[in-house]
């Protein structure tokens, strides 16, 4: 089994590029597997997660090519998806797994989706019981609250919803169920998560508009979309390991060229820059739809924070990361309303406390998120403990995390099980040992 080890006391410095945006490469295939004629999709991620979408639309009869710099997709319109001849897998993306069950309970024929072990205990009733007001015939273990899922594709027609939840992945499966379904599609959620779908929808020419609050689609369009050359940003929550690691690390300067800062992202800029973070936005532009810019960070002193309900959607993927940089700043960190965290690829909650209380760090578990008392003093940034038992928990943010974790501390630290860091990037090991200077 992987593991990564990792000796502390360098800072980082240098330029990076991150791969591609994990959620931008699905919905991009996605979209362009349905579209008609070629698309080129160009710095793409290359994580397993997106790649299981590759193939998931390779099996539904669409051809893409697979190069290292970009992927061909030879689109076939949107009533072009045939019947797979085997289930699905989806490995470990619950965006893949949700985004796909929206999507083909509106076909005409049958799938199994399934995924890894931890794809299996998070909770898909959210995306199922919607989808089934809808009209959709899905069964699965625990009355469809778990996958595998079995989706006989059926007519759907649109509902009014109103999300419990703030999820991109809940607002994209049922938008992609709305664009197969007869009749309106509206959809409200309780806070804005990631716009992605929305934007690259509008991109298109999908019928897809915001009435207040509310999105409103018109099912079925009288006209389909075209395939296009599509350049993919670089994904802001793999640069956001570098924006902790080089506020952290004393005397590190690092720049992270080509990251979407799309702002339902973008919260862990505000709350690094609330604990006293020095980062610059640089050379804003914009590509497909999508904001991006490089981002430079220089290592600063950090304080403690609180962070509440309101700035939970843009910052959900990076939590993990930010607890490092609360374990080691001075003062007291406070994050509530994020009892999101205990779906993910992990319960990030408990396993961020349990791996960082194993370096020496200071951590209350709440049910919505966590107290951290960090172990910096006055104008400083405080020092882990390292650990050579560190546990990933499978999940790729914790074992990147702890990796970072572990370059503040005082002895070298060892990540167990750090394979699944490939879902989201996999040359993650050898950037961060490009910018580690002696
Ligand atoms: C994602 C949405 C978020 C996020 C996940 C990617 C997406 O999940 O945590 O990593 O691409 O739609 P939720 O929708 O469960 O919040």
């Amino acid at each position: 089994m992987a593991s990564l080890t990792i000796t502390p006391g360098r800072a980082l410095t240098g330029t990076l590029t991150v791969p591609g945006d994990k959620s931008v490469t699905h919905r991009a295939i996605i979209l362009t597997s349905l579209a008609e004629g070629e698309s080129r999709l160009s710095s793409y991620c290359r994580g397993e997660d997106c790649l299981n979408t590759m193939r998931a639309f390779q099996a539904l009869g669409i051809r893409i090519d697979e190069q290292p710099d970009a992927l061909r997709v030879h689109g076939k319109g949107m009533w072009g998806l045939r019947e797979a001849d085997g289930p699905i897998d989806c490995g470990n993306s619950g965006t893949g797994t949700r985004l796909l069950t929206g999507l083909l309970a509106g076909q005409d024929f049958f799938t199994i989706l399934t995924g890894d072990e931890s794809i299996r205990r998070r909770p898909m009733g959210r995306v199922v019981k919607p989808l089934r007001e809808m009209g959709a015939v899905i069964a699965g273990r625990k009355g469809g609250e778990l996958a595998p899922l079995a989706i006989t594709g059926t007519r759907l027609h649109g509902i009014d919803y109103t999300s419990p939840v703030a999820s991109a992945q809940i607002k994209s499966s049922l938008l992609f169920a709305g664009l197969f379904a007869e009749g309106i599609m509206r959809f409200r959620e309780p806070r804005l998560s990631r716009d992605h779908t929305e934007r690259m929808f509008q991109s298109f020419g999908i019928p897809l508009r915001q009435d207040g609050g509310t999105l409103v689609l018109q099912g079925r369009p009288s006209s389909g979309w075209t395939g296009r050359a599509i350049v993919i940003p670089g994904d802001f929550s793999a640069a956001a390991f570098f924006l902790v690691g080089a506020s952290i690390i004393p005397g590190s300067d690092v720049t992270i060229q080509n990251v979407g800062i799309n702002p339902t992202r973008t919260g862990l800029i505000d709350v690094l820059t609330a604990m006293g973070a020095k980062i610059d936005v640089l050379n804003r532009r914009d590509e497909a739809g999508e904001p991006v810019a490089d981002l430079r960070v220089r290592s600063a002193a950090l304080k403690g924070v609180t962070v509440g309900p309101e700035l939970i959607p843009q910052t959900i993927d990076e939590f993990p990361i930010l607890c490092v940089a609360a374990a080691v700043a001075e003062g007291e960190t406070t994050i509530s309303g994020a009892e999101e965290l205990r779906v993910k690829e992990s319960d990030r909650i408990a396993t961020m406390s349990a791996e960082l209380k194993a370096m020496g760090a200071q951590i209350t578990e709440l049910p919505d998120g966590m107290v951290i008392r960090g172990l910096g003093q006055a104008g400083k940034n405080g020092r882990l403990l390292g650990t050579l038992a560190g546990q990933s928990h499978g999940d790729h943010r914790v074992a990147m995390s702890l990796a970072i974790g572990g370059l503040t501390a005082n002895t070298s630290t060892a990540v167990a099980d750090t394979g699944c860091v490939d879902t989201s990037f996999p040359n993650f090991e050898r950037t961060l040992a490009s910018l580690l200077t002696a």
